[in-house]
């Protein structure tokens, strides 16, 4: 058995102390975490504490210096960045720059111009890669391209026969409950929970229906005086495919509920987030002549699976370095850039009652 893959993490805020170490350490056979990284020594301490008991060698790094020692720990070829999203594409480039391979979290990019950061980013990468003879990977963690009820149901999609209509309603729950309620960078710009949690709906919308969304007309408001502006989009797109759909978002709800629904000519592929014996998870059905076929529940299990994904493939690349190894499409950057560009476009429609928004291509 190899050793485990080394890895630092750049970030220690919610998302790494509740959901990044509790599923590395799941995996602990694969990877270590080596390092744990942020601006201030207090906050890299509070993740760090966390994060000994099941990685008992974790460095606490803090500040430009620990960050410099980072990069020079040859024992690290992989970094995992999760920062407010508006500073994670300069960490990831700086990071990249130096060859480490990186998981940058969702969403791939986070301003008002999103798509036009994310084109300069994508650039800046390739020629980093054009300088470099070991290509170093940037992928991008969006679990719903790893959860298995997205896998299942887009095999299922073949039984509904020519796709007619789509709809996706996503009714969220951020109250004033949410640990990510009073994030500063998610009220930093136009439609930021919007844009946080609308990915990954997007990215299960592109999963299932195998194409992208060519156009979207949308009207945005803001009710939920509490929430940033805009809080809802209403949103009618066009797949590449020729089919239509809708896109509800309301970011929080007293009554939560999310659903994506193909309607074919044959039949009828209906995905909903719920729980079943204490687990959250999927409940895919699908429906044809008979009424209900067949109903399958997953549990979640997208953020693992992403993450043994980054660390196979970054064990593979150091293994055949120089060889051109392939990294897995569904975590690489663009993918995450595609979804981005979809909610982007819903914003920037609505900004203008409606108007018909091409969606920026990657
Ligand atoms: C927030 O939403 C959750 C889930 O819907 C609910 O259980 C909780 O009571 C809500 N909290 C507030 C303050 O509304
Ligand atoms: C908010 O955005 C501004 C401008 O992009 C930036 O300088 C500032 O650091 C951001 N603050 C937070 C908390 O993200």
């Amino acid at each position: 058995m190899a050793n485990p893959t080394q890895i630092a993490i750049i970030g220690a805020g919610i998302f790494v102390r509740s959901q990044y170490i509790p599923r590395l350490s799941e995996i602990s056979d694969l990877v270590a975490v080596k390092a744990i990284w942020s601006r201030t020594e207090e906050s890299a301490r509070g993740a760090v504490e966390i994060a000994r008991k099941y990685f008992p060698q974790v460095e606490c790094k803090w500040g430009e210096k620990g960050f410099h020692d980072l990069i020079l720990d040859d024992s690290i070829p992989a970094v995992a960045v999760v920062l407010a999203a508006q500073a994670q594409v300069d960490m990831s480039l700086k990071l990249l720059k130096t060859g480490k391979h990186v998981l940058q979290e969702k969403p791939a990019a986070a301003c008002k111009f999103a798509t036009s950061e994310i084109e300069i980013a994508i650039s800046t990468y390739n020629s980093i890669c054009a300088n470099l003879s070991d290509q170093p990977i940037w992928a991008l963690a969006e679990n719903y391209r790893f959860e298995p009820a997205f896998i299942e149901g887009k095999k299922l999609l073949a039984d509904i026969g020519d796709m007619m209509s789509v709809q996706v309603i996503a009714e969220g729950s951020i109250n004033s409950s949410n640990p990510y309620f009073s994030s500063a960078w998610r009220r930093n710009f136009t439609g930021g929970f919007l844009l946080d949690t609308g990915v990954h709906f997007v990215a299960g919308l592109r999963m299932l229906v195998g194409c992208e969304v060519l156009s979207v007309s949308a009207m945005t408001s803001h009710v939920d005086r509490t929430l940033p502006p805009p809080d809802i989009i209403s949103s009618n797109f066009q797949l590449e495919n020729g089919c239509s759909g809708v896109f509800a978002m309301v970011v929080s709800s007293k009554s939560p509920k999310i659903f994506w629904r193909v309607v074919g000519l044959k039949g009828t592929l209906h995905v909903e987030r719920g729980n079943q014996d204490g687990r959250h998870g999927y409940l895919v059905s699908l429906y044809g002549d008979d009424g209900l076929s067949k109903s399958t529940f997953y549990s979640f299990n997208g953020v693992t699976e992403e993450l043994k994904t980054f660390i196979h493939d970054v064990s593979q690349a150091t293994l055949k370095k120089g060889n051109g190894y392939e990294a897995e499409p569904r975590c690489s950057f663009v993918e995450g850039a595609r979804d981005v560009a979809v909610i982007e476009a819903m914003l920037e429609s609505g900004m203008n009652h409606g108007a018909l928004v091409h969606v920026k291509r990657f």
